[in-house]
């Protein structure tokens, strides 16, 4: 296992899936066990896991339980895999993992088991590799900053742009890691400093809308986020504020960098304006943590994802290589047509 990577979001139990529930973290480390693909399906959409390469990891495994649930019932088996697809709508991570399984056919459940542990493990070795590459670009004495949660919470470990930046601290090239607090689910205070914090790496969280600032200061030069889902254009699906940030970066002259796996890039939408942004409950705004902090009758806008435009992003890392300045046509030279 590389330096500063501890933690996993799943395991397989054979015949259950056991999920970390993130919703609790950092105060309570429990874990959940889903013994059927509805009680994974539910998981996913209520965040018990979370992060585009975790949901596809965790529907894979829904799947293999879908199998041995439906028996020999084909209808069935694709009723369920259809309810796991419908978990979350923006990353294409978990279309993905199922659309993968699909592809096996008419094969038994010990078959479907051993897919979702390639798909686990193919995702941590994409990660390992995106490290390596990423890290490449990030300058002795670098203060970086990320958003939400993209490290082994989020992935079948290391994590993306979390992995990045393990592998620029492994090298010694990390000054300073800053974390965005992530509202409304606070992924970055909660998940990011919980898991950067275990693994001996040291954070500074600061509020989202304080992150322009940050960037006047000179205090980092590098942006290094994750995705959800990247277009044929490389037009970036992310957590909600990663557009505000590329924004301020390239006023600011900081570089953006965006770090995936190619299970996240989707070639079948031609732009950003075919992603399916999915909007939550107004009421994860409205209160923290249980307690109502709205005045009361307010209502609440809560798209949970944004589009960051190509055009803002100067690196993208996937384990295939990395596409600097992407667009249709840098794009199509490392995926050519479906990932
Ligand atoms: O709503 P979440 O927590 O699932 O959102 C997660 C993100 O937006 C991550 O940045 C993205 O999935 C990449 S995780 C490696």
């Amino acid at each position: 296992m590389p330096d500063h990577d501890s933690i996993r979001p799943f395991r397989w139990a054979g015949d259950s899936l056991i999920l970390l529930d993130q919703r609790r973290l950092p105060e309570e480390v429990s874990e959940i066990c889903c013994t059927s693909a509805a009680k994974v399906a539910e998981a996913i959409a209520q965040m018990v896991v979370r992060g585009a390469p975790a949901i596809g990891i965790a529907g894979a495994y829904g799947a293999a339980l879908a199998w041995r649930e439906a028996g020999g019932d084909s209808g069935q088996r694709e009723r369920l895999l259809a309810q796991l697809r419908a978990a979350r709508p923006t990353a294409v991570n978990l279309a993905w993992a199922l659309d993968r399984i699909a592809a096996l056919g008419d094969v038994d459940a010990g078959r479907v088991e051993a897919e979702a542990n390639a798909i686990a493990e193919e995702d941590l070795a994409a990660n390992q590799r995106m490290g390596e590459l990423g890290a490449a670009y990030i300058d002795a004495g670098s203060g970086v900053l990320t958003h939400c949660n993209t490290g082994s919470l989020a992935t079948g470990g290391y994590g993306t742009a979390l992995g990045v930046i393990r592998s620029a601290w492994s090298g010694g090239l990390v000054a300073r890691v800053y974390a965005d607090e992530t509202r409304p689910w606070m992924q970055g205070s909660r998940l990011t400093a919980w898991e950067l914090l275990r693994d001996g790496i040291p954070v500074t969280l600061l509020a989202d809308s304080a992150a322009p600032l940050l960037m006047r200061d000179g205090a980092i030069s590098w942006v290094i986020v994750g995705a959800d889902r990247i277009t044929a254009n490389g037009d970036v699906a992310n957590k909600i504020g990663t557009y505000g940030l590329a924004i301020a970066a390239r006023h600011h002259g900081v570089r953006f960098m965006v770090v995936a796996p190619s299970s996240t890039v989707d070639m079948a939408l031609a732009c950003g304006d075919e992603i399916p942004v999915e909007h939550r409950d107004p009421e994860e705004l409205l209160a923290i943590g249980g307690k109502r902090l709205a005045a009361q009758g307010a209502d609440a806008w809560n798209p949970v994802f944004d589009v960051t435009p190509a055009e803002l992003v100067d690196v993208l890392v996937t384990e295939r290589g990395v596409v600097e300045k992407p667009s249709t046509a840098t794009m199509a030279k490392l995926f050519g047509g479906q990932p």
